[in-house]
């Protein structure tokens, strides 16, 4: 039969809450335009020219009717605005475990990695029920990340993350836009998430070619870019280690902290004399144009593995977490490291 949706399907488990929140914003909308426009039309008609009524006496002010008008859109308000922020929330904070994917947006296609190191460029593939993160950047402008089906969308900026979440609740095949304008092929940055059964997204993974997880491939680069040298404990030891560090809060030198997260780790690669932790010189170089976004974030998914949660996310089976790293042994396979993240 011929359809014509109004709106796209709700395939995600914030779908239902956001458009709760958008069809009780119309209908009170629609009702106050009934209201307004019916009491028009009804004086209009009532008082018209050459009807008999009485106009002696019109009331001057009316405390009760103003008492009304401030109360009632008050209420109203501020009880959309409780409402529409706990469903914000809702969306944008991811439950603890979800599975992270991380996307890098560039002109004009993204790219999504995931967790055990498969890679995909316009597309993703995930299973139905489970929380999954996304962690954004993007390499060049401002993009987008927008998925109608699931109800999220969020902005994709240069030089910081971005994040949000959704969990399907559907198999299938959904759209994914570009939703920011980004230049002139922006309408062909178009892609697909495909929600599988866990089984047959089980099944997808072992028959696609996964590449290192960006958990071991963070590690392999730290060791090949010589950072150990710096941040392992022992008599070289010039800048805060990274066991224990994702999640902490840092001390800085001049007072003041900073919590030890995805932009500050990136910062530090990018800009290290920004912040400088206390009782450490400034003496780190940058390391601008030696590394790419997905470096960085597969940096960010090591130090995350060995960080101070690391015992929490590898209890709820989220990561393909590698041992803690070795200085004996990172010292001795710096240089053979391959280069495939260049
Ligand atoms: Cu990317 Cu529009």
């Amino acid at each position: 039969m011929w359809s014509f949706p109004l709106f796209p399907e709700q395939a995600s488990t914030v779908a239902g809450k956001v458009d709760s929140v958008y069809f009780v914003l119309v209908a009170i909308t629609a009702f106050f335009t009934l209201v307004v426009y019916g009491m028009v039309f009804f004086f209009a008609v009532k008082y018209r020219r050459g009807t008999n009524v009485d106009r002696s006496n019109p009331p001057a002010s009316s405390h009760k009717l103003e008492m009304l008008w401030i109360g009632l859109p008050l209420t109203i308000s501020l009880a959309v605005f409780a409402w529409s922020t706990g469903t914000y929330f809702s969306i944008y904070r991811a439950p603890a475990g979800a599975m992270e994917v991380t996307v890098v947006g560039k002109q004009w296609m993204w790219k999504l990695q995931s967790p055990n190191g498969t890679r995909e460029i316009n597309e993703l593939h995930v299973p139905v029920g489970r929380a999954v993160k996304l962690i954004m950047t993007s390499q060049d402008v401002i993009h987008s990340f927008y998925v109608p089906a699931f109800r999220i969308k969020q902005d994709v900026l240069p030089g910081r993350y971005t994040s949000v979440w959704f969990e399907a609740t559907k198999t299938g095949t959904y759209h994914l836009f570009c939703t920011e304008y980004c230049g002139t092929q922006h309408s062909g940055m178009i892609g697909k998430i495909i929600v599988m059964e866990p089984t047959e997204y089980q099944a997808w993974l072992s028959g696609s070619s996964a590449d290192e997880a960006p958990a071991a491939a963070g590690k392999r680069l730290i060791t090949q870019m010589g950072c150990v040298t710096c941040h392992s404990a022992g008599s070289g030891q010039r800048g805060p280690k990274f066991e224990g560090l994702f999640g902490t809060v840092a001390a800085l030198n001049g007072g003041g902290t900073a919590p030890v997260d995805e932009d500050y780790v990136r910062e530090s690669i990018i800009n290290p004399r920004a912040k400088i932790v206390q009782g450490y010189e400034p003496i780190m170089p940058t390391y601008t144009g030696q590394i790419t976004e997905e470096g960085i974030l597969q940096i960010i998914a090591y130090l995350k593995s060995i960080g101070a949660s690391a015992g929490a996310a590898a209890a709820t089976g989220t990561g393909t977490a590698p041992a803690p790293l070795d200085t004996a042994t990172a010292t001795t396979t710096g240089t053979n490291a391959a280069q495939g993240n260049r």
